[in-house]
């Protein structure tokens, strides 16, 4: 049970589920994409929830999050491609985490790091194939391949993988899908050439994981998917929304006709009305943007948000038969269902997404701190766990998205 006003609870089925779509349609290992607190939805329990339901390892952005993983005791294969100047990587090469490297100069900051531990260091080569992003970019490859292969002469390092990130993996018909894998096929070679040959090849997010079996290679690397997100928008791939989002109503209260909603009062009541305020805010990730235009669920019902949403509530309008009124069924203490599964017909993360022309990732991955996480699972319930959400040494969102 939770005692917070807000909370994101976590079916951990549903990640479980979303993995054995993935791994069906592409026939190829997982990589749970477990990077930013794993989209919101608590990094450590998903990451052992997608492990147990067949994911062969975990790719985070950041080594920060790598090492959190491995302070939770988890020991599966862990992938970091987001470096800086500062990465620590000789606490990654203690900790056993497969380093992607994207240029000579975090090759050359590997091996000084191996070197002063007497480790080889494991890491995958990332390569810029078209993203035009991270990876090593086209004319720094031969130099990069070369200072490699001499790396792995020396035993300073063993190349585990080499992967990219696609420009337009949710149009999966289009040319520069095929044109990214053949690229990285090329590099492949060269690697070959210079006995530095990887041991896995993976360039495949959600989107192309579900649609182009014929990109998964040995792992694909999927994360919207697990969490049960909209890979492509239109397409139903059967995939379940992991996290919903409720809050408990703070207030029930009469407004006369004319009084005005929250700041500068954009909604004015027209009748007299019950509103009901819910403790979630844009501190919390609901973005300012979709003022007026959410909808909340409660007892079954949809009621509109109105007026601007705050900081740390909004207001949504029961109606002149709320509950005040004796005839209505909202009390204080009742739930707000904010978003969700979207099986009932009730809001979802997606339909924020539109509103707003943003994407469902941004919405789950910015639901804050102050939301509980709520973890459950029917294959060990007694897991469940309300976990304060970790917010700390997460800043760096990382690839892509
Ligand atoms: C390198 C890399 N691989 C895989 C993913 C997962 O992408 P998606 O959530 O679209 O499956 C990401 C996320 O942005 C990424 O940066």
């Amino acid at each position: 049970m939770t005692t917070s006003a807000l909370t994101a609870t976590i079916d951990l089925d549903a990640i479980a589920h979303n993995v054995g779509v993935v791994r069906a349609a592409s026939g190829a290992g997982v990589i749970a994409v477990v990077k930013a607190d794993a989209y919101g939805h608590g990094a450590v329990p998903v990451a052992r929830a997608a492990l147990a339901a067949g994911a062969s390892e975990l790719g985070v952005a950041v080594i920060g999050e790598a090492l959190d993983l491995r302070a939770a005791g988890i020991d599966a294969h862990i992938t970091a491609w987001l470096h800086t100047n500062s990465a620590d990587f000789s606490a990654a090469i203690a900790a056993d985490v497969d380093l992607a490297l994207s240029s000579r100069r975090q090759l050359a900051a590997v091996l000084d790091a191996a070197a002063a531990t007497g480790t080889t260091a494991t890491v995958t080569v990332k390569l810029d194939t078209g993203l035009g992003r991270s990876g090593v970019a086209p004319d720094e490859w031969a130099d990069f391949a070369d200072d490699l292969a001499k790396a792995v002469a020396d035993d300073a390092v063993r190349v585990r993988g080499l992967m990219c990130h696609l420009a337009r993996g949710d149009e999966p018909d289009h040319p520069l899908n095929s044109l990214q894998a053949h690229r990285l096929e090329e590099a492949r070679d060269d690697l070959a050439r210079l006995g530095a040959a990887p041991q896995v090849m993976h360039l495949a997010n959600s989107p192309a994981a579900l649609t182009r079996a014929d990109l998964a290679y040995d792992l694909v690397r999927p994360g919207i998917a697990l969490y049960g997100g909209v890979p492509i928008p239109g397409r139903d791939f059967g995939l379940i929304p992991a996290m919903t989002l409720t809050g408990e109503i703070a207030l029930v209260k009469r407004i006369p006709a004319g009084q005005g909603v929250s700041y500068s009062h954009t909604w004015v009541a027209e009748r007299d009305t019950t509103i009901a305020v819910i403790p979630a805010g844009y501190a919390d990730g609901v973005p300012r943007l979709v003022s007026g235009r959410l909808r909340a669920r409660i007892n079954g019902r949809d009621f509109p948000q109105i007026g601007r949403v705050c900081m740390d509530q909004m207001v949504v309008d029961l109606g002149p038969d709320g509950s005040n009124s004796g005839t209505g069924d909202v009390r204080e203490g009742d739930v707000a269902e904010l978003f969700g599964t979207g099986a009932d017909g009730g809001p979802t993360a997606q339909e924020w997404a539109e509103t707003i022309g943003t994407i469902d990732y941004e919405i789950l991955s910015r639901i804050g701190g102050r939301a509980a996480r709520v973890h459950r699972s029917s294959v060990s319930p007694s897991d469940s766990v309300v976990t304060a959400h970790k917010v700390a040494g997460h800043t760096a969102t990382g690839d892509r998205r």
